[in-house]
């Protein structure tokens, strides 16, 4: 029996298969099947040559685990897929300080998508309107029909709504047809469905048919996150809690106040989301087109989340419409993919709606902090200085010293890395057994703490 914990202390400080074997025990999941799954990223070049046309390899982007979540009272481990320095450590940070008030609360609507049929041509929009709600059941039963299997998981078309567009004189139709799709994203079974009502919604409406797709506008599958933390949680060196909250909540307002902030507001959710979104094998331009599209539902660009004073604490709360899968798709073919939802325990398209929702938050908690503090440069260069110095030709056992050397010089260029490195280079050759011991792949994270 495992232990089920998603907090690792020291777990930035130990080589990659010590942290393989960290999560498995964590987890449940067999170490050896993590270290198969991810090998040459879970995918070879025949394998991908079945998902995409004119293939000529696979490209790997970095896989890690956000630690310290807690949603609805559960411990996930929560793999990322994501190429930028810090957003890991800082999502585990987050989820640290939110852990302390009793982590996430989530709650996600059911997985309902939107299938549009668009019908043109329409003489009489309001009649044709009106006839296609009168043979509602009628299209239900045909949507039912066009994906039997949905049906028999618990599935299928809920709802028919009609929406008339443009001017009386140059009217058009779309109609959405409502569909639970279970643990699916559903963008094969939504086509489908539009596909199959399409020419009777037609002939309804005395119209042509048009388009027919989903929207990726899913408003109706929506996952909204609540957290809460204390001031002491945020206090930084140079600042108490109080300010701190004071600074995010100044954050909120900027963003809620401009499209231009609230675009980069929002950019800090999605690295979060899209991290685990990508890791689970879902589709990640659905997601931001949900996101965005959503953002600016109310006809100006806003923030997805909001940050206030409770007391003597701070409250975030995110709403984000979430189409994710846990069957079908590259799930099916992808090892990676599959280990994701293994290791952070996934049961449902739902859960993973939530733990996706609740790492987005957490990420814009980490962002907002560092803004309103030290701002975010100095826990991101940290970071991306072991990238300069790998860039600049250092050894898996040179980095950290090189990283080193160039954030204490204030100087994280490829050039000042490459003298960081000569000079290492020229101590080892002169004081072979003065040289401190530096593990291989060994990171740390210095000022993000995680
Ligand atoms: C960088 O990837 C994300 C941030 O710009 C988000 C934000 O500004 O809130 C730091």
């Amino acid at each position: 029996m495992n232990k089920r914990t998603s907090q690792l202390p020291g777990f930035y400080k130990v080589t990659v298969s010590e942290r393989r074997r960290l999560v498995a025990e964590a987890t449940g999941v067999d170490a050896l099947d993590i270290g198969r799954a991810l090998e040459r990223g879970g995918l070879d070049a025949s394998t991908a040559d079945k998902f995409v046309e004119n293939v000529l390899g696979t490209y790997g982007l970095p896989y890690g685990v956000t630690l310290n979540v807690r949603v609805n009272d559960v411990d996930r481990v929560v793999p990322m897929v994501v190429e930028e320095p810090s957003v890991v450590a800082a999502a585990s940070n987050a989820a640290k300080m939110v852990r302390a008030s009793g982590g996430f609360r989530v709650e996600v609507d059911p997985p309902l998508m939107i299938g549009q049929v668009q019908i043109t041509h329409v003489a009489d929009a309001p009649r044709a309107a009106e006839a296609i709600v009168a043979a509602k059941a009628e299209i239900l039963a045909l949507a039912d029909r066009a994906v039997p299997g949905l049906c028999a998981r618990g599935g299928g078309a809920r709802d028919v709504e009609v929406r008339v567009l443009g001017e009386p004189s140059d009217a058009m139709i779309a109609v959405h047809i409502v569909v639970d799709c279970r643990d699916a994203m559903g963008a094969n079974l939504i086509n489908t469905v539009a596909e199959a009502v399409a020419d009777r919604l037609a002939q309804l409406a005395s119209g042509r048919v048009g388009l027919r797709i989903l929207s990726n506008l899913c408003d109706k599958r929506c996952v909204r996150v609540r957290c809460m933390v204390q001031a002491d949680a945020l206090a930084t060196d140079d600042m108490d809690g109080q300010a701190v909250i004071d600074g995010i909540v100044n954050a909120s307002r900027f963003a809620e106040l401009d499209p231009y902030r609230a675009a980069t507001h929002n950019k800090g959710i999605m690295n979060g989301v899209d991290a685990v979104v990508i890791a689970t094998g879902n589709d990640w331009r659905a997601v931001e087109a949900g996101a965005h599209a959503y953002a600016a539902r109310s006809g100006r660009y806003r923030p997805l989340s909001v940050w206030r004073r409770e007391g003597d604490a701070l409250a975030g709360f995110l709403e984000m419409p979430m189409a994710l899968g846990t069957v079908g798709g590259t799930l099916r073919v992808h090892p990676s993919a599959r280990l994701s939802l293994q290791i952070a325990c996934i049961e449902s398209a739902s859960d993973l709606a939530g733990v996706a929702a609740a790492v987005g938050l957490g990420s814009n908690l980490a962002a907002v902090r560092a803004l309103a503090t030290d701002g975010i440069q100095r826990g991101h260069m940290a970071l991306h200085a072991r990238s300069v110095a790998l860039a600049a030709g250092a050894e898996a056992s040179e980095v950290e010293q090189v990283a080193a050397m160039i954030v204490e010089a204030r100087d994280i260029t490829l050039e000042s890395a490459r003298r960081a490195l000569a000079a290492i280079r020229v101590r080892t050759i002169k004081r072979p057994s003065e040289q401190a011991h530096v593990p291989d792949d060994r990171g740390s994270a210095p000022a993000l703490n995680h």
